[in-house]
């Protein structure tokens, strides 16, 4: 066991009812292994009450530093890192100009192996512990992400892209060696292998992955559908509905489906644990959907915002009620960092909106990269797993050791915070990666 004294932030237990951070100004984070060997936390509180319950336990003190749970990227690209910063009129002229282009890269597995070690290491550099991630549709680039996330024990999530059409063709997933079976079909049998490889491996898991509608068959949706059925506690990630232009492009293709986003409910890519990128340009019975199925939404509001996809609508998912979580999206994301992301959908869910709802306070904008993060893929203990984002007894020991002081400006403006959502809105306005002092990972004992 191991304890640590610091302030120290995190969320109580909610199911109904506003979201509330608790801050133990001088708290004590007690972790130690569970039965299964994994280092969670034992208890949490204030130093004066909890100090004497541990004795022999060694203490690791770090005064005016705040420990506050590891973040929760719901949606990231690790191919995409070099893509960051490249301007388009839109997502469809990006991915042909820009990301397609590096994506290809992916295919040697030096490559693959490169980019996953700075990928894993920008992610905890900037105090995101928890990803769910695209690879691309080479099944070296996913054995290299898995490889860089074991190697860290990090909990990370992602799979094979699917994409058997509408994509430049050395993109494509690839028929077998001498064609004997064809692209589809491999594709599909690539999922299964790596399923069997790499979910449940510690703290991996696999993410079934049709890139977007547009760029998968009927045949290629079926079969994820059906794979889906049969793994049941995989992930499943896409994109849907971020762009007026994909949304026309994806309406055309599968004009049988009532909308774009009932295209993959159709196929059977609509469940628990099946989290979909944007969700912009929903419409109420969309949103009903997200609900009704358990799936969850990836807010991406740097992203969204760089790309001018458009804005998401955070009054209807709250009216409607299905839910969500935050994410990076890098490369059409700008940036890695939580606090960045947080600012952007603080942007964002001003839009439209005449009076502050919920979602907007910061508060609320931190649990949607935490605790509310980890809900949506379904890491909140409710599942048979510990639980991720947030640093209850019981929750996996990922934590991050903020600084308040890293800089001249925030050091000032913290300083005078006379609450707790002065001092969070201090750090999410003005805090990047100088703001994560460490990130500290549960380990397997
Ligand atoms: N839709 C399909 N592929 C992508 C992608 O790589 N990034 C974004 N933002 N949207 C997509
Ligand atoms: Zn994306």
């Amino acid at each position: 066991m191991k304890a640590y004294r610091a302030s120290v932030l995190y969320f109580a237990p909610h199911s109904e009812g506003p979201v509330r951070a608790v801050l133990e100004e001088d708290g004590l984070l007690v972790v130690g292994p569970n039965a299964a060997g994994t280092q969670v936390v034992q208890a949490v509180g204030p130093y004066r009450d909890l100090a004497s319950q541990y004795p022999g336990v060694a203490v690791q003190y770090w005064p005016g530093r705040i420990i506050a749970p590891g973040f929760v990227d719901l949606h990231v690209h690790y191919p995409q890192t070099n893509v960051i910063g490249s301007p388009a009129e839109g997502l469809l002229p990006w991915l042909e100009n820009y990301t397609f282009p590096e994506e290809k890269r992916f295919v040697a597995p030096e490559y693959s192996a490169q980019a996953a070690t700075f990928f894993v290491a920008e992610l905890l550099r900037n105090g995101v512990t928890t990803a769910l991630a695209f690879a691309t549709s080479h099944p070296q680039s996913v054995n290299a992400l898995f490889t860089e996330a074991q190697t860290q024990n990090m909990r990370l999530v992602t799979g094979l892209c699917l994409m058997d059409r509408h994509a430049p063709a050395d993109l494509l997933n690839q028929p077998s060696a001498y064609g004997r079976v064809d692209a589809t079909e491999q594709s599909l049998l690539d999922s299964e292998t790596l399923i069997q490889r790499w979910h449940g491996q510690g703290r991996l898991g696999y993410a079934i992955t049709p890139r977007f509608a547009p760029t998968c068959t009927d045949a290629q949706l079926r079969g994820a559908g059906q794979l889906a059925a049969q793994y049941p506690d995989v992930w499943i990630q896409s994109h849907v509905a971020e762009n007026k232009d994909e949304i026309t492009w994806a309406r055309e293709l599968f004009p049988q489906s009532r909308s774009y986003l009932a295209t993959y409910d159709d196929f059977g890519l609509m469940r628990k644990r099946a989290v979909y990128a944007h969700c912009i340009h929903f419409d109420d019975d969309d949103r009903a959907l997200m609900r009704d199925t358990g799936a969850a939404a990836a807010i991406s509001p740097t992203s969204n915002l760089f790309l001018g996809s458009g804005f998401f609508d955070y009054a209807g998912a709250d009216r409607v009620g299905f839910q969500y979580g935050l994410a990076s999206d890098v490369g059409g994301g700008t940036s890695f960092s939580p606090f960045h992301t947080m600012l952007g959908a603080y942007y964002v869910g001003r839009e439209g909106q005449t009076k502050q709802g919920l979602s907007l306070s910061p508060q609320h904008l931190w649990w949607q990269h935490t605790a509310g993060a980890a809900r949506a893929l379904g890491l909140d203990g409710s599942q048979g797993q510990p639980a991720v984002g947030n640093l209850l007894p019981g929750c996996e020991a990922d934590f991050v050791v903020l600084n308040p002081q890293a800089t001249p400006l925030l050091a000032r403006k913290t300083a005078r915070a006379a609450n707790l959502d002065e001092l969070l809105f201090s750090m999410i306005v003005l805090g990047d990666d100088r703001l994560i002092e460490r990130t500290v990972i549960s380990q397997a004992i």
